[in-house]
């Protein structure tokens, strides 16, 4: 069954050619290769300067939001006096009109506005999260509003030597032309929340931020808000001591004899010169749009393979993210596909090489010591067909970006180990194709996987039809333990299902046993080279394999130590008990052995976060 969903928007996602196709059976998808080494392929020039431009723009942001902050703190002087905003600007001006600081400012104007106009170009669709439209948007709206306030300042200083005074400024903005005056108010506020969108955008990444936010949102609020009052008292003020004529003289020329009609003129022809190249350049991109769709539809088209049998059929060129996007697939992307927060990240698998890593990717993928068949789907834009497996749920946070345990490396705390294994999985494999075994495994992983994932847990080990997790990393042992019992059900459940809807291919249904073990191990990120993991060591760790090993033996779902439901605060009441004695522990472990893993999940599901990595 086809849905297919063909869009055309004059020069706004017309290279964009979605076939949507509704679930098909698993079977049929895409090849799935072994999880290989990072394919090798084909680098082009300008994924190369994607990553430097997007660092200069926000470089070149930052010098703007620096401009623009010191410029507004200097309006909200007027709050005290016209002077006070006469003295500030000497200050301002001593550091913005420095040739050296006026050129890295209009440089960076400049700039930016050259490379908003590229990111505009970038984006192959424009279906996009509210806050990225709205940056871009107000982006682009900024310049054409901000062209008669530059000419009337900076530019009629530079070449007739108008000295654009607050006095004059606010007496102009505020009662000659209260028009223009109540634009720049707008355009304030325009840039205000562009910058802030776009700040925002990076500092929610930081683990600082949560605790630094509501001091933030006050300085968000407050200076703007400053800024505004302070031209409103300026203004009035400026305005009463206008009524003497010859103040009024003063203030507007400050001894200078009022501009010619003609060098009037040419300030007017300037600031149409500059609205007329500005659109002229916006269109031009929307035009190069056009031809790139066109263009890009002849280089052929590719089939991106969702988890569920979705595919989705799209030309050469878009990001997976953005093929997501375009399909109306929820897809995370907290810094709005800028290559920073690595929620958006998939487990690709392809059968012909895709563009490998750039440099800021395979460093983000680095840092998390993920595997080589894990991208950033905002960075990967496939070349070839490819099947993509979103590895965080699409309602990620910024915290779900951040390395798992990055304040844990090699530490010693209390930690909650868990052992997942497959019942009879080597009878399940006999006589089966290695392309089915990898298949099965594939669909059995991304079960438990997902499971771990959701309830907060990291799936760091994949060894055969085995699963290891760590719970309660960021969380504390308590709240690790009830996450870890609500995965043991969840786990149980998915492969249950799965099971269900393999039943017809399986011998026998699919069991799992699992084991669950609480106390202190060493965490940290071991291994070498790009297979870097975070893991845990110690007794608690090869106790909970123990515990795992013994549900073959009890015949049941889950055995878990009597700590764990201490910890989790079930009860654990009518559980059979029994002790396992250890080396090295004088006293034996009480352990509960749990038919059904369900019976001790704590009925209060606990919060989605970390997520299912891989080691291959
Ligand atoms: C007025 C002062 C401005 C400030 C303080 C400012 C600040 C910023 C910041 C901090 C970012 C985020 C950079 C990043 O995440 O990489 C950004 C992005 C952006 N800015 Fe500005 N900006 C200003 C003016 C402009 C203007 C005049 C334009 C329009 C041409 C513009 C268009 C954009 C665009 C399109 C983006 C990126 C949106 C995307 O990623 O698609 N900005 N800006
Ligand atoms: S969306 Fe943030 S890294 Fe891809």
């Amino acid at each position: 069954m086809f849905r297919r969903v063909h869009q055309r928007l004059a020069g706004f996602d017309s290279d964009i050619v979605v076939q949507d196709v509704e679930p098909a059976p698993p079977a049929v998808t895409i090849a799935i290769l072994p999880a290989s080494r990072s394919p090798i392929g084909v680098e082009s020039s300008w994924v190369l300067i994607m990553p430097s431009a997007r660092r200069v723009r926000l470089w070149s942001g930052l010098v703007l939001f620096a401009y623009v902050t010191t410029h507004l703190a200097n309006h909200s002087l007027g709050l005290v006096s016209l002077d006070a905003m006469e003295a500030g600007r000497v200050y301002f001006l001593a550091l913005w009109r420095n040739p050296l600081l006026s050129l890295l400012l209009y440089g960076s104007l400049v700039t930016h506005v050259v490379l908003a106009f590229w990111a505009l170009y970038q984006r192959r669709t424009l279906r996009m999260p509210l806050w990225e439209a709205a940056q871009l948007a107000l982006g682009l709206a900024i310049p054409p509003l901000l062209v008669t306030h530059i000419v009337g300042t900076r530019i009629a200083w530079q070449v007739y030597g108008v000295e654009d005074a607050y006095s004059r400024v606010a007496l102009s903005l505020w009662a000659l032309a209260p028009d223009l005056g109540s634009r720049q108010v707008l355009i304030v506020g325009l840039a205000w929340v562009h910058a802030m969108i776009g700040l925002h955008s990076i500092v929610k990444l930081r683990a600082w931020y949560p605790r630094a936010a509501p001091w933030l949102l006050g300085l968000v609020v407050l200076v703007p808000v400053l800024a505004i009052l302070g031209f409103v008292n300026g203004g009035r003020q400026a305005a009463a001591l206008a009524r003497d004529p010859a103040v009024r003289a003063q203030m507007l020329w400050h001894g200078r004899a009022p501009l010619t009609p003609a060098e009037a003129a040419t300030l007017v022809r300037v600031r149409e010169g500059g609205f007329v190249g500005y659109t002229t350049l916006l269109g031009a991109v929307l035009v190069a749009r056009g031809v790139r769709s066109v263009l890009q539809r002849r280089r052929g088209l590719i089939r991106v393979a969702y988890p569920n049998g979705r595919r989705v059929i799209v030309p050469v060129g878009l990001s997976v993210l953005e093929v997501s996007r375009y399909a109306r697939i929820p897809h995370a992307s907290v810094c709005g596909g800028r290559g920073r927060c690595s929620t958006c990240r998939v487990r690709i698998q392809t059968a012909r090489p895709q563009p490998p890593p750039d440099e800021t990717e395979s460093r983000v993928l680095r840092r998390l010591g993920m595997p080589h068949d894990v991208r950033l789907a905002c960075q990967l834009r496939p070349t070839s067909d490819l099947g993509v497996t979103p590895l965080l749920p699409a309602t990620a946070t910024a915290a779900d970006g951040r390395p798992p345990g990055d304040s844990h490396s090699g530490r010693e705390q209390d930690v909650v180990v868990v052992f997942a294994d497959l019942r009879r999985f080597t009878r399940l494999a006999e006589h089966r194709l290695p392309y089915d075994v990898v298949f099965f495994l594939n669909r059995y992983f991304e079960a438990v996987g997902g499971a771990i994932q959701r309830s907060g847990g990291v799936a760091n080990q994949y060894t055969g039809d085995g699963v290891m997790a760590l719970f309660g990393l960021d969380v504390g042992p308590e709240e690790g333990c009830r996450q870890a019992l609500t995965a043991a059900a969840e786990m149980v459940r998915s492969v249950a299902t799965l099971s269900e809807s393999l039943a017809a291919d399986l011998p026998e249904p699919l069991r799992i046993g699992i084991g669950i073990h609480t106390g202190p191990a060493v965490v940290g990120r071991m291994g070498y080279g790009a297979a870097v993991y975070l893991t845990a060591v110690g007794d608690t760790v090869h106790v909970a394999s123990r515990l795992e090993a013994l549900t073959k033996d009890y015949d049941c779902e889950l055995v878990v130590s009597e700590m764990v439901a201490r910890r989790a605060g079930v009860s654990t009441e009518g559980l059979p008990r029994h002790e396992l004695t250890l080396r090295n522990r004088a006293e034996p472990l009480s352990m509960l052995v749990v038919r059904s893993a369900v019976a001790l999940a704590p009925s209060e599901p606990s919060r989605a976060g970390g997520e299912a990595s891989r080691t291959s």
